[in-house]
């Protein structure tokens, strides 16, 4: 075989959808770092601040809560498993040796849980500088929880919504605070009917309970940063774009093949953590709150739904009904 003839039949052959699977992922990976914000150009220093990281233990709330212990926060990680929040503590704490970590409890879905979690909270940290509402769930069929939620709208909006305005007391004494939710571009494909809270409502397709729920955060977010004007507390929601983490842990076995095999060309956990943290502190952020950031960092529209401030205030007053929110705390 001549020598060109062996070359031709390397590039059209296996190696040729090896180079270009190569390319591709390097393209990838160059568009990701000219896109992302530089997190090394940021001086902010967070000695003596307090932050809690909600879905601490995997993911982009390890790296998130790593990066802000690295800068010097006293960092909460707010887990709902005492053994997996325990492993990603000693991993962080590995990692950076003067990390001042500590391990909460608290499960999402539960308001019974996430009282006791705000309760000890509050006691133990009566200022809080940064709440990263990042623990969310997909992937569940409708399911109700004890309390009577759907479990994906309860994990994923009741739960921060309720932690949040337990912790604005404590954000508020702060005096400069953030919020950071994290939403989803998913968003998009969902809308607002607040009797999903509680597993009613029109009928939902395969995993709209979390758009649907996402799109919910976002509506939040743009009600609380209004309800928060003035008091030096800001909130904004982001999206950290695809990223490959253990979110499609409850889906099925093809549907997690599939995303195995995407990444190779989506971003790492690290790569996702980039806009949440650049929400948490890019100091140009500062006084900025209402708003819906793409995983580009750049300010967004959110859907008009999330925009639609009387579908806001109701969305509101139906979830301070069912936290009951005023009545107890
Ligand atoms: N990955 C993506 O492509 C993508 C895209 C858009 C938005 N997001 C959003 O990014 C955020 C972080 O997700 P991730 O991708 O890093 O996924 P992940 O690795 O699965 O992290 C999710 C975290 O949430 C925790 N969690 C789930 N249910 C909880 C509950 N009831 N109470 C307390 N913690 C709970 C999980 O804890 P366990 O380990 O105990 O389950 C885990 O630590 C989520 O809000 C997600 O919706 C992700």
């Amino acid at each position: 075989m001549s020598l060109w003839s062996q070359f031709s039949s390397l590039v059209w052959g296996p190696g040729s959808v090896l180079i270009l699977v190569l390319l591709l992922r390097l393209s990838v990976q160059l568009w990701h770092k000219s896109h992302l914000w530089d997190l090394q150009c940021c001086s902010t220093d967070l000695t003596g601040k307090v932050a809690v990281v909600t879905g601490a233990n995997s993911g982009m709330g390890k790296v998130v809560s790593q990066e802000l212990a690295r800068r010097g926060a006293r960092v909460i990680l707010a887990c709902r498993s005492r053994e997996r929040g325990q492993q990603a503590l000693a991993e962080i704490q590995a990692a950076s040796k003067d990390a001042c970590l500590l391990l909460g409890e608290v499960d999402l879905s539960s308001m019974a849980s996430i009282r006791t979690f705000a309760r000890w909270l509050l006691e133990e940290y009566p200022e809080i500088h940064l709440l990263v509402n990042n623990a969310a769930i997909c992937g569940f069929p409708k399911t109700l929880t004890p309390e009577g939620l759907e479990l994906t709208f309860a994990t994923n909006y009741v739960g921060p919504f309720l932690l949040t305005n337990l912790l604005q007391g404590a954000l508020q004494r702060a005096e400069s605070a953030r919020v950071v939710n994290v939403s989803s571009f998913t968003q998009e494909r969902g809308y607002i009917d607040e009797e999903h809270l509680t597993g009613a409502g029109r009928p939902l397709t395969f995993n709209q309970n979390y758009y649907c729920s996402k799109l919910l955060l976002t509506s939040f977010t743009g009600e609380l940063a209004r309800r928060l004007q003035g008091t030096g507390v800001t909130v904004n929601s982001v999206d950290p774009g695809v990223v490959y983490t253990e979110i499609m842990k409850h889906f099925s076995w093809s549907y997690r093949l599939l995303f195995k095999l995407s990444s190779f060309f989506i971003k790492d956990p690290k790569q996702g953590a980039i806009p949440i943290l650049y929400l948490s502190l890019a100091k140009e952020l500062d006084g900025i709150s209402g708003k819906y950031f793409s995983s580009s960092c750049v300010i967004t529209h959110p859907p008009k739904a999330a925009q639609d401030h009387l579908v806001a205030q109701s969305l509101w007053n139906a979830s301070v009904q069912l936290t009951n929110l005023g009545k107890m705390d």
